[in-house]
């Protein structure tokens, strides 16, 4: 393929994907430990947030969500399952009937009418929230049946509802942008800044990813009108997911991408430009990482963009690439000689990331597996983006206090004007935190604003919920009074250092996940190198053709052969088969009826070896 720009001058981003911990934590630890009196510099700073967070009363954040309805307790989870089903309802008079229907399911649970995605989601919910609240053999429908029995059926309808409109609420902004534009009014006039989202991602058909294009087309025509006089950074921005604008977002098909979602992304970045508004791609799945910046670069590299300084990307810091991601965007943009936004984030798909890695059986992880690690590689991230301003706007967003203490250490006094960065947080989160940064502290902060409907907020909601519930969380740890101050101050120097491991001890490398059979070992199409490998390799083997025949007690049984086509192209010749006939067929299942004397007579160990071989042939030849 000849190379799109920029790509005919600056390589494209390849560097190891699921690299070994010990020698990445190694490295980050050499460059990242502050000084004792800078260490107490944040740990003063942080305290003082904490003492924020912690006196914040009569708010209705998140945190005070998360204790009114309990979710701690099984009757408040169970209510949980019922309200997220009801998310994804239209309709007020479907969400009724569905709300008889997950009754009558709990009612009649014994008679196995449970459906699958009512399990799905209650598992889902379960394991985020807390995988500790049920007791062995009960379920959410078990539970909520118990509560309908004690508390009557309307009190558990406007009990859901209420729940389901709290949630919806509390992390969207409106219902549609009109209405997210209202509400962000007062803040913007004290100075804060946004990015809007419009929910919706992982589109599945071309359609739905026009319908997820038009409203960000749309969004942006009417946060740029909405938007005052001032320049960039103090100007409102969108956040874009790829998934959503694509239906095969993949890096299988990444030239379909490159050909297809280029042009839109660029459209969508052109009027953005229109209205000089900070325009964000999100980051999302860790084998898109490749496919993403190379989306990016291509864009970014359109002479339309050329002085222009609002385009940016988010980073995640869990990932192992992080650092490496740092340096590639920073060479990217001078490269380019253009002015980038570039929004730290720590990662949102950490849970999923792990189970996707162990399903293809790879070698390792893409990210790292204690969060400590994580933390250190923000640090060191955060550290090249400071000292690349004003090339790069770095964004920091998330709601840790430390984290933030630690950003205004490094970036170094405030002095008057725009630092060269901001902070972000997400709506409906960390608001008595970043009220003090923001309103006592003046550092400027952007929050990240989704609007849309219910219908779309599920995958969103869940990854909130989960950030939340995490017991690792800095916001879970924070609201729970009895972790001391002390507790939160932990450094991840601290956490990695004498022989702890980099690693987590119980989370065991995908090929070793079963313990002691190993694990299939699966192909990550996300690293271009691999993919590219398979189809040299499937290459080479393009002129083999192949006969194929039945085969009976080892002896191959060939009758009339016909030729053999590709299926995929349905042209390419592969070989020839000959097919068995009922009178083969049968007389193998005559020797199979009378058994297999030799085989049954092999020691168990050398049956089970053959197997291995077999197995091991098989990935080999792949
Ligand atoms: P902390 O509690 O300090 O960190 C929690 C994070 O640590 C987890 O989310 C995870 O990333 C990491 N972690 C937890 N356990 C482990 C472990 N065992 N091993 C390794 N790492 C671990 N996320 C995206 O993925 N893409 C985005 O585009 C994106 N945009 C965002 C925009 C804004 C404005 C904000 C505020 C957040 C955004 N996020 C995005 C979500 C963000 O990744 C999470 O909010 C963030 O990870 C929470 O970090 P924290 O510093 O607030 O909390
Ligand atoms: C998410 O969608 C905020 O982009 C982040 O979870």
């Amino acid at each position: 393929m000849t190379p799109v720009p920029p790509f005919d001058r600056i390589p494209p981003f390849r560097p190891p994907y699921a690299p070994d911990d010990a020698a990445l934590v190694a490295d980050l630890l050499a460059e990242t430990t502050l000084s004792p009196e800078a260490r107490a510099r944040v740990d003063a700073t942080a305290t003082r947030l904490i003492g924020k967070i912690r006196g914040e009363t009569g708010g209705f954040g998140v945190e005070e969500f998360l204790r009114e309805y309990a979710l701690t307790t099984r009757e408040g989870l169970a209510l949980m399952v019922l309200a997220e089903a009801l998310l994804r309802v239209p309709d007020a008079a479907t969400a009724d009937r569905l709300i008889e229907d997950k009754l009558a399911e709990a009612e009649f649970e014994n008679h196995e009418r449970v459906s699958d995605a009512w399990l799905v989601s209650a598992s889902a919910w379960a394991m985020g929230l807390t995988a500790r609240v049920f007791r062995p053999g009960e379920t959410p429908t078990g539970i909520l049946s118990g509560m309908v029995k004690r508390l009557g059926r309307p009190t558990i309808r406007t009990a859901a509802r209420q729940a389901m409109r709290v949630m919806g609420h509390q992390f969207v902004l409106g219902q549609t942008i009109e209405a997210g534009l209202a509400r962000a009014k007062s803040l913007e006039a004290k100075g804060w800044r946004h990015s809007y989202d419009m929910l919706g991602e992982g589109a599945r058909t071309r359609a739905d990813a026009d319908a997820y294009l038009a409203s960000y087309a749309m969004a942006i025509e009417k946060i740029g009108k909405a938007a005052g006089p001032g320049a960039l950074p103090a100007r409102p921005g969108i956040s874009v997911k790829l998934s959503a604008i694509h239906p095969r977002y993949e890096a299988v098909n990444a030239e379909a991408v490159m050909r297809e979602l280029v042009p839109d992304l660029l459209d969508l970045a052109r009027k953005a430009k229109e209205y000089d508004l900070n325009f964000t791609v999100d980051a999302e799945e860790a084998d898109r990482l490749e496919l993403c910046l190379d989306v990016i670069a291509a864009t970014l590299a359109d002479p339309s963009l050329a002085g222009w300084s609002g385009f940016g990307l988010a980073i995640q810091a869990y990932q192992k690439r992080a650092v490496a991601e740092v340096d590639w965007i920073i060479g990217l943009a001078e490269n380019l000689d253009r002015r980038m936004m570039v929004r730290l984030v720590k990662g949102a798909y950490w849970d999923t990331e792990i189970k996707r890695a162990q399903e293809r059986g790879l070698d390792d992880f893409p990210l790292f597996t204690r969060k400590a690690a994580t933390d250190l590689s923000y640090q060191a991230c955060m550290r090249k983006l400071l000292a690349a301003r004003p090339r790069i706007y770095p964004q920091f967003a998330g709601h840790n206090a430390v984290t933030m203490a630690e950003v205004c250490e490094i970036a170094g006094p405030k002095g008057a004007g725009d630092p060269g960065f901001e902070f972000q947080k997400l709506h409906g989160m960390g608001d008595a935190l970043h009220r003090a940064v923001v309103e006592e502290d003046g550092w400027p902060c952007r929050i990240y604003a989704p609007c849309g409907g219910h219908r779309d907020l599920l995958a969103y909601l869940v990854r909130r919920l989960l950030e939340n519930g995490a017991n690792s969380s800095f916001v879970a740890k924070v609201g729970d009074a009895s972790v001391p101050v002390e507790a939160l101050l932990v450094t991840p120097e601290q956490e990695l250092a004498g022989g702890t491991k980099p690693r987590h001890a119980h989370i065991p490398r995908p090929r070793d996940l079963f313990g002691t059979r190993l694990n299939s070992r699966g192909l990550e199409f996300g690293v271009a190198a691999e993919k590219e490998a398979l189809m040299s390799a499937l290459a080479s083997h393009a002129a083999d053709l192949y006969d194929a025949a039945p085969v009976i007690d080892g002896k191959g049984r060939p009758g009339t052969f016909r030729d053999l086509v590709a299926p995929a192209d349905g042209e390419t010749p592969v070989g020839r088969v000959s097919e068995a006939t009922p009178e083969l067929a049968g007389e193998a299942m005559a020797r199979a009826a009378a058994g297999f004397p030799a085989w049954a007579a092999t020691p168990a160990e050398t049956r089970a070896a053959a197997l291995e071989r077999l197995a091991d042939a098989l990935e080999q030849n792949r």
